[in-house]
C-alpha cells in the first residue's frame, strides 16, 4: 500500500478491493484521504470510485460483513454511503463532467479512471490509489500530486480557466485547502481565479460560507482572507470586509489599515482560542469602523461609536452570509459591542463601579471578551504595547478582586420586577422597568449596598418620586 493505513482501514479496503475484483469492477480510492495519509493530517472519509455502479459495489462490500452495515444510496446520484465504525466509505461510478456556463451542476456519464481524475479541482485531490487484487496499493498519479504535496502547490490538473469555470466554489476550495495546509496557489492557477471571480455568484451563499468557516478554524486564517481579498473574491462575496481596507492621510495624519489590522487580530486570537464564534467576533470587531469614520481639526482620525453601530451591523450580516441567527450571532453582537470596554478601563483610574459594570454586562462571556481585548493590541510600537498589556494585567487583578468580593459575574439585583409591581399595585409597564433600573444603577455605582433592605428602601424612595404609594 502506497498510504500508510491503519489496520482497521487496511481491513476495510482489502475487503473493497475482493469485492471489486470479485465482481470484475476496478476499483479505486481517491480524493481526500488520499491527500491526507501522504500529508499525515487525520481523516475519516473514504472516498472509492469504481468503474461501473457505485451502489452496487456498496453493496457486495456491506454483504462480507457481519452483521452487514446499512448502505444508505441515492439513486438520482449513483452514490453509496456505508459506516464503518467512525469511518464513511462512499461509492460512485468513475464519471465525466460537463458543465454548462449557468449552473454548477454537471451533465454526469461514465468515464474511465482517467476522466475522473481529469475532473477533479486540484492535482493534490486527484491521486488515487488502485484496490483491486492485482494492483492493490499502486498508487496512480497522472498530474504530479504527489510532488505538489511535497512542494506544498495548489494546482488544477486541467487548464484551471476549465475547472474554475465548470465549477466556481473551486476557487474558493483553493483558498481554503491553501489556508488549511500552509499551501501556496500556483501562478496560474491563482490569475484564473482573478479572471473567474464573477463566476462566484452562480454558487449558493452556504457553500461559500462552509468555505469561511473552514478557513476561520484554520491555524493561520488572516492566509485566506488575504487570498481572497488579493483574488477580488471578497469585494463580491464580503463587500464590508473590504471597506476596511486602506489609510487615508489629511494633514499628514494617517490612521491604521483596519483590514490588516483586523487580520492581525483574527490571528492573534487563534493562537488562544478554537471557538469559531469567538473568531469571528475578532473578524468583525471593527466593521464599523469605515461607517464612523472622522477627521477631527486638532485630533486626527476616530471612529467614536463604532463598536455600536458595530454590533448592529452583525445581524445583517449573519442573515447575508447564513450565519445562524441564534445565540451564536448575540454572542458575537455583544463581543463586538464590548470590545473597547476592558481597554477603556486601563486609561482611567479603575474604580470599583466601572469593573463591575463591565463585570455585569459581558457575564459569563468576560473571558472571551478579555481575550478578545488582548488581541486587539497590535500596535507596531513595542513600548506602546507594552504598556497597554501591563495595565491591561491590572484591570484583570482588579476584576478578580471585585468578583471575589461581589460576584457580579451573574448577578441579578435582589428586587425583581414582581416585587416592584406587587408593592405598588403596578401591571407590567414602564414604571416598572425605570424602578427596576434605577436599583440596579444604583448598586453597581456603588450608591447602596447590594442587599434586599438597601434595595427595597430605595425603591419605595424612587416610587415616591415617580408619585407612586406602596399598596400595603
Ligand atoms: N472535488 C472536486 N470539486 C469540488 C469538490 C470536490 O473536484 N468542488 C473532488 C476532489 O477530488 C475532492 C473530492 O471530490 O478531494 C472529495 O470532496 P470533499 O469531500 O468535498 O473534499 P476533500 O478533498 O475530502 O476535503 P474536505 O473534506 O476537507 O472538504
Amino acid at each position: 500500500m502506497f498510504i500508510h493505513c491503519s489496520k482497521k482501514e487496511e481491513f476495510i479496503l482489502k475487503k473493497i478491493g475482493t469485492a471489486a475484483s470479485e465482481a470484475e469492477m476496478p476499483a479505486f480510492l481517491i480524493g481526500g484521504f488520499v491527500r491526507d495519509k501522504i500529508i499525515g493530517r487525520p481523516t475519516k472519509d473514504l472516498d472509492i470510485v469504481c468503474v461501473g455502479d457505485g451502489i452496487s459495489l456498496a453493496h457486495k462490500v456491506a454483504n462480507r460483513f457481519s452483521p452487514a452495515p446499512q448502505v444508505a444510496f441515492f439513486k438520482n446520484f449513483g452514490t453509496a454511503q456505508i459506516k464503518f465504525e467512525d469511518l464513511e466509505i462512499e461509492f460512485v461510478g468513475t464519471r465525466k463532467e460537463s458543465y454548462r456556463s449557468d449552473s454548477r451542476n454537471p451533465e454526469v456519464e461514465p468515464g474511465s479512471i482517467e476522466d475522473d481524475q481529469n475532473r477533479r479541482d486540484f492535482t493534490i485531490n486527484a491521486l488515487a490509489i488502485s484496490l483491486n487484487k492485482d494492483n492493490y496499493g499502486d498508487l496512480i498519479d497522472p498530474f504530479n500530486g504527489l510532488y505538489d504535496i511535497e512542494a506544498k502547490i495548489i494546482r488544477t490538473p486541467l487548464e484551471p480557466e476549465k475547472t474554475f469555470s465548470d465549477d466556481p466554489l473551486r476557487m474558493m476550495r483553493a483558498i481554503r485547502f491553501a489556508t488549511q495546509l500552509g499551501f501556496q496557489i500556483e501562478e496560474k492557477t491563482f490569475k484564473a481565479i482573478k479572471d473567474n471571480k464573477e463566476r462566484i455568484r452562480i454558487v449558493s451563499q452556504e457553500r461559500i460560507t462552509d468555505e469561511l468557516n473552514k478557513i476561520m478554524v484554520s491555524k493561520k486564517p488572516s492566509i485566506g482572507w488575504n487570498l481572497l481579498f488579493t483574488s477580488g473574491l471578497l469585494q463580491i462575496i464580503f463587500p464590508q470586509m473590504v471597506d476596511l481596507a486602506g489609510a487615508e492621510y489629511i494633514d499628514g495624519k494617517g490612521h491604521k489599515d483596519n483590514f490588516y489590522h483586523t487580520l492581525q487580530v483574527i490571528d492573534n486570537i487563534s493562537i488562544h482560542t478554537k471557538d469559531l464564534w469567538l473568531r469571528w467576533a475578532a473578524l468583525l470587531h471593527d466593521i464599523a469602523k469605515p461607517a464612523t469614520k472622522r477627521f477631527e481639526e486638532g485630533h486626527g482620525w476616530t471612529f467614536h461609536g463604532h463598536e455600536v453601530v458595530g454590533a448592529r451591523m452583525v445581524p445583517k450580516i449573519f442573515n447575508k452570509l447564513k450565519l445562524p441567527l441564534n445565540d451564536r450571532m448575540r454572542f458575537v453582537q455583544k463581543m463586538v459591542e464590548l470590545h473597547l470596554r476592558p481597554i477603556g478601563l486601563t486609561k482611567e483610574n479603575i474604580t470599583d463601579s466601572a469593573i463591575r459594570r463591565l463585570l455585569f454586562d459581558a457575564g459569563d462571556d468576560i473571558d472571551s471578551l478579555m481575550m478578545l481585548c488582548n488581541a486587539d493590541i497590535t500596535s507596531k510600537n513595542k513600548t506602546k504595547v507594552k504598556r497597554y498589556l501591563e495595565n491591561f494585567e491590572l484591570v484583570k487583578q482588579r476584576m478578580q478582586e471585585v468578583e471575589a468580593q461581589d460576584k457580579i459575574r451573574n448577578w441579578q439585583p435582589p428586587i425583581t420586577g414582581e416585587i416592584i409591581m406587587e408593592t405598588f399595585g403596578l401591571t407590567p409597564g414602564r414604571n416598572v422597568g425605570i424602578i427596576k433600573d434605577a436599583i440596579r444603577e444604583a448598586i453597581l455605582d456603588g450608591k447602596i449596598g447590594n442587599s434586599y433592605e438597601e434595595a427595597y428602601t430605595f425603591m419605595l424612595q424612587k416610587g415616591e418620586e415617580l408619585n407612586l404609594a406602596p399598596v400595603t
